[in-house]
């Protein structure tokens, strides 16, 4: 399953944001306030939803007014998300909706659509559609060989803040609300902070996947050893190789229950705590950990890899990158490094540009130019770097 396009109406910088042809791995450049971040945050909006409601969803996020894009406080705020799954033996491509409007200063889903094509003529079909609380979903979505109007519709009542694919997403029969439910719920940020991971931590944390921060990397360390010894030697014939002087990792617990991570280097005899080894080790280590997951997130999204890494490594990390979506995670990146765009393709990457205080997005193989250049062998991380993204440097 992969998201194809995303189109945002008046979500904060997003005024009138689209991006089509989306790949499984996507690297996404921009100034400081560009938009990165808040592209991760439709995402992060919609789980929000998802795990609570719209009303919390919006709270969070400073309320209406403030998430609203600056300037069309009026408006309403829409997200509509392409993406392709199988059905019945064939890939489709879903359409969602989801429009959000104001009434008497309360968040309302104004509408709720979930729609896809069941021939290959002819509109989609709605097989979820839901306005202010009321509407209907189909029970019988794979029945193909029935014709539309023989559908079995259920009449449903929802509350205002509420998504339809909340309820009916955790059905089986569902089969796309489903889907797109789990894409969402799966959704993952990585926003590693250095000092979080590193120290001692309670040897009971939770380590099946690591945390958003990071700050479960010795659990995580810990469950691969005791689980997984051939993923564990694989992370750590990487290391070795990237970082000079690591010879072994060991997790460790104390006596008071705490774990923590020794890191052996080879010129000396006695390892050194987690707390007391570089920070690009902390962050190397962490992002094999991610990356080597045996159950990668659908959709995966990653801020500044780039930071406190050797850039000459930064090219590996993006193979690995690559690696972890081919195995079925979507992957989002947001980066502002020249040598990781260096070891980019033209389809991968995408800048962003900022017209009146709202993002615009362009792919490189849009651009003609950027397009010639690579193919007669020019790198990106080059071409961005002398100024051919256009609109990407703040002026
Ligand atoms: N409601 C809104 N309407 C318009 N713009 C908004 C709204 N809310 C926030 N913004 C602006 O959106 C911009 C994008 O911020 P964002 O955090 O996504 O940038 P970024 O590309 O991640 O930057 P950085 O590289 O600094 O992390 C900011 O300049 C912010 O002021
Ligand atoms: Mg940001």
């Amino acid at each position: 399953m992969k998201i194809e396009s995303i189109k945002v109406k008046n979500f904060k910088a997003l005024q009138d944001f689209s991006l089509e042809n989306i790949p499984s791995l996507c690297l996404i450049v921009g100034s400081n306030g560009s938009g990165k971040t808040t592209i991760f945050d439709v995402f992060g909006f919609l789980k929000d939803c998802l795990t609570f409601n719209v009303t919390r969803a919006i709270q969070s996020r400073g309320g209406f007014n403030e998430m609203v894009s600056r300037g069309q406080k009026d408006q309403d705020i829409t997200f509509e998300i392409q993406y392709r799954m199988e059905i019945t033996g064939k890939e489709r491509l879903v359409t969602y909706i989801l429009e959000i409007c104001l009434v008497d200063n309360k968040p309302c889903i104004k509408r709720e659509i979930l729609r896809y094509k069941r021939g290959a003529y002819g509109s989609p079909f709605h097989f979820l559609d839901f306005s202010m609380g009321k509407g209907y979903a189909i029970t019988n979505e794979e029945d193909f060989s029935k014709p539309d109007e023989d559908l079995n519709r259920e009449e449903q009542k929802v509350s205002l803040d509420n998504l339809a694919i909340k309820g009916l997403g955790q059905f089986q029969r569902f089969k796309a609300a489903n889907k797109f439910r789990e894409l969402i719920e799966g959704w993952h940020v990585s926003d590693f902070h250095i000092n979080l991971a590193r120290g001692s931590k309670d040897a009971a944390g939770f380590g099946d996947h690591l945390s958003v921060t990071g700050d479960n990397l010795q659990n995580v360390a810990r469950n691969l050893y005791d689980n997984d010894q051939v993923r564990f030697t694989a992370i750590l014939e990487k290391m070795k190789k990237r970082v000079p002087g690591i010879g072994a990792i060991t997790p460790e617990i104390t006596q008071d229950g705490r774990l923590l991570l020794k890191f052996q280097d080879g010129s000396f005899k006695d390892p050194f705590i987690d707390r007391y080894v570089s920070d690009g080790t902390i962050k190397m280590f962490a992002y094999l950990l991610l990356l080597h997951d045996s159950a990668p997130f659908p959709l995966l999204c990653i801020e500044e890899p780039e930071n406190q890494l050797y850039p000459k490594l930064l090219g590996e990390l993006l193979e690995e990158f690559r690696d972890y979506a081919r195995r079925g995670g979507q992957v989002f990146v947001s980066t502002h490094s020249p040598d990781l765009l260096n070891a980019a393709r033209l389809e991968e990457v995408c800048w962003l540009e900022k017209q009146n205080g709202y993002t615009h997005i362009h792919r490189a193989a849009d651009d003609e130019q950027v397009r010639k250049y690579v193919e007669e062998g020019d790198k990106l991380g080059y071409l961005w770097k002398e100024g051919f993204f256009a609109g990407a440097d703040p002026q």
